[in-house]
């Protein structure tokens, strides 16, 4: 078996954090999106993988290198532009030969893997296996109709009156045959080949595809408290490591990581929480569900269930709790009053703060 993982996509969608990168490599836990795919691609006994890249190719490619790492063989396919995701199977046929593959979107998040899915497909072997998840907007997503024993008799892409609220997760393992209903489908109204649409082929052929039900699903729609739920999850399954220097006037409780590089100085972490490489905590405290990533700078403030990505710093703010803090950003104090700020933003951004 193989899989085929997505990493295309223009990278310029309009909300702070991606608009400047890839989504794929939007950090959950200090580590992109994309890793946690391939690694529980990795985890399910699948070495051979096939990266569909788009504009954002070097960006991907500099990430994810030869796989090595989350030891997998990556080959990488590079699609002109965006067509769609029955095309991306399309481009990727020779890759692929006659194996049966798993095609995972590489911005998709499924908490707990997929190895218990590849081993009932590897069991039951339909023509092919597609997994839904409850949204509470399905709108922006696919959508799939059930008849009443939980067969899937039609799916629409992106419907303005959705059927159910059974969106499409990212994730769908095929047989070959799902080869023969990708050069079957017409670019839809946004001008892509839907693999909705080669599903719906495949339930009108009456081939055998299968569905299953998961919780702990993730992508990012621009809803940051999704994101920092979608964090809070991944820290809660933590050990606590302490790699960098923390001195003796600091104080690390629970489920801490403190990675080689970190150093944390007369201040107070309280996890679960992970400090990144190059990143300085000093007098300051650090609670729960937070993520503080690479070369960051956190003085004399107080940072709670909140992200940070690289390269920003946060000085002598008060406390900052339900936000997300974008690269390269600084916040600073101004001068004035109230000690709760909620924050959205983006990379490059400077804020000036009342304290
Ligand atoms: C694609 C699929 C959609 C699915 C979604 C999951 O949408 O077309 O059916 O629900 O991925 O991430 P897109 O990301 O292309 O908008």
């Amino acid at each position: 078996m193989k899989a085929l993982v997505l990493s295309g996509g223009a990278g310029t969608r309009l909300r702070p954090i991606t608009h400047t990168s890839a989504k794929q490599l939007v950090p959950v836990a200090n580590k992109a999106v994309l890793f946690y795919g391939l690694e529980s691609i990795a985890a399910a006994g699948i070495t051979e993988v096939g990266m569909v890249v788009g504009d954002t190719a070097a960006e991907i490619e500099e990430a994810v290198g030869d796989g090595s790492r989350f030891g997998l063989r990556v080959t990488y396919l590079p699609q002109e532009r965006p067509l769609g995701l029955a095309h991306a199977v399309l481009i990727a046929r020779d890759f692929l030969g006659d194996d049966d593959f798993v095609m995972y979107l590489g911005d998709n998040f499924i908490v707990g893997g997929i190895t218990g899915l590849v081993d009932e497909f590897r069991r039951n072997r339909p023509d092919a296996q597609i997994l839904l998840t409850r949204v509470a907007d399905p709108r922006s997503f696919g959508v799939a109709e059930l008849d009443p024993s939980g067969r899937v008799i039609g799916l629409e892409e992106k419907p303005e009156h959705p059927k159910s609220d059974l969106a499409l997760v990212g994730v769908y393992l095929f047989t070959p045959l799902v080869h023969e209903a990708v050069r079957a489908v017409k670019p839809s109204w946004r001008g892509e080949l839907e693999i909705t649409h080669a599903l719906q082929h495949l339930i009108d052929i009456r081939a055998d595809v299968r569905c299953t039900l998961v919780e702990g699903y993730w992508k990012d729609t621009g809803n940051v408290g999704d994101m920092l739920e979608v964090n809070r999850t991944v820290l809660e399954s933590m050990e606590r490591r302490i790699d960098g220097e923390v001195d003796d006037a600091s104080e690390t409780v629970g489920r801490v990581v403190v990675e080689a590089g970190a150093r944390i100085a007369n201040s107070r972490i309280v996890g679960p929480a992970v400090i990144g490489t190059g990143s300085v905590v000093r007098d300051s405290y650090v609670g729960p569900f937070t993520s503080v990533a690479e070369n960051c700078r956190i003085t004399d403030s107080e940072l709670e269930f909140s992200i940070v990505l690289r390269d920003s710093s946060i000085r002598g703010v008060g406390r900052i709790e339900s936000s997300l803090i974008g690269r390269h950003v600084e916040v600073t104090p101004a001068t004035g009053v109230p000690s709760a700020h909620r924050l959205v933003l983006g990379d490059h951004s400077r804020v000036q703060i009342h304290s």
